[in-house]
């Protein structure tokens, strides 16, 4: 066997073993979880090109990208594969528990936001029950379509909290809106019983995780800015709060050189629970079991502490008590 051959090997087996941990996959955008093959067959029907994936000339350039592809869900059946798919990928890669983020203004096949979500949620359910996965909808709030459309995201989210709809978020750029800005909309989020999970600390520094951390929230997505602020990651490790983590996002958008100038090992560390998620797979190139081999080969955290890992992302899901407790006892098992 040639070297490349060995490494190709020694991959596949490492994927083996991380697919094989069950884990809650709590940070992924539906749309930009779509398949490539998916995305070349739609773009050709469409008369579209396909658009440049993995390299971004900037923030902006990757959130062009992520509009094509919700443009691409143009009809009802679209919709449906791609919640098929996005969900039979998630139990392939050992996911019991999954969370998926995406705004439902946007859709383009259906009539109002209400719509979108009376078609995906039922049919999310349905996929994650032919797969075997468990499935909740985060219902992104965009920083850059003004507080009007936060408050009535907020309110769509907190009219389908019984539905399938377990928390809002809030997406897009940080710089333009900070979290303070959406207090509002995540207080009505949480009187309907709804969690709170906002992008912060990624694209800004942890003043901005600090903020999140003051608002309440139960989780926070990427987070990994706290590190340069050790006060942050004090009041992260007390309260318990769980940073969904994504090491390639943060490289392919620059916030890091590279995975292993990634600061994931430091904040298990210093005692910050951690789940790791591809956040936009297409748009990145990985899914979320590669962000295990990621961590384990490239930034050396062990295969012991990538257990505890998985336990963290299974025990801050929104996944129903019977889900978890199935999961960790499996997690118990690896
Ligand atoms: N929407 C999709 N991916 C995102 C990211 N990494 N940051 C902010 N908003 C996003
Ligand atoms: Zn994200």
């Amino acid at each position: 066997m040639i070297s490349g051959d060995i490494g190709a090997a020694r991959r596949a087996d490492a994927y083996r073993q991380f697919a094989g941990l069950p884990k809650a996959h709590l940070h992924v955008h539906l749309e930009a979880a779509m398949r490539e093959a998916t995305l070349r067959q739609w773009c050709m029907e469409d008369g579209i090109e396909v658009p440049p994936l993995v390299d971004y000339v900037d923030f902006t350039a990757f959130l062009d990208a992520y509009g094509l592809l919700i443009g691409l869900l143009r009809t009802p059946a679209r919709v449906e594969r791609l919640l098929d798919e996005v969900i039979a990928d998630a139990a392939a890669q050992g996911v019991v528990a999954l969370e998926f983020a995406s705004i439902p203004e946007k859709s383009v096949a259906f009539g109002s936001a209400e719509e979108a979500l009376e078609f995906i949620l039922p049919a999310a359910a349905d996929a994650g029950r032919r797969h075997g996965v468990w499935t909740g909808a985060i219902v992104s709030i965009d920083r850059g379509a003004g507080p009007d459309h936060a408050l009535d995201a907020a309110r769509l989210a907190a009219r389908f909290a019984d539905r399938g709809v377990v928390a809002v978020g809030l997406v897009a750029d940080e710089r333009d809106s900070p979290v303070a800005a959406a207090a509002k909309a995540f207080a009505i989020a949480r009187d309907a019983g709804l969690g709170v999970v906002p992008h912060a600390g990624e694209l800004a520094g942890p003043d901005e995780v600090r903020s999140a951390i003051e608002l309440g929230v139960d989780r926070i997505q990427h987070g990994v800015r706290a590190v340069e602020d050790p006060r942050v990651l004090d009041l992260l490790a007390e309260r318990g709060i769980c940073l969904d983590v994504c090491p390639t996002s943060n490289v392919v958008l620059d916030v890091y050189p590279s995975l292993e100038a990634h600061p994931l090992p430091d904040l298990l560390e210093v005692g910050v629970r951690c789940s790791l998620g591809a956040d936009d797979p297409l748009l990145f190139g990985v899914d979320v079991v590669n962000e295990y081999v990621h961590a384990h080969e490239r930034m050396g955290v062990s295969a012991a502490v990538l257990v505890e890992v998985a336990r963290a992302s299974i025990e801050s899901s929104f996944a129903p008590a019977e889900v978890k407790r199935d999961a960790l006892a499996r997690l118990v098992e690896v």
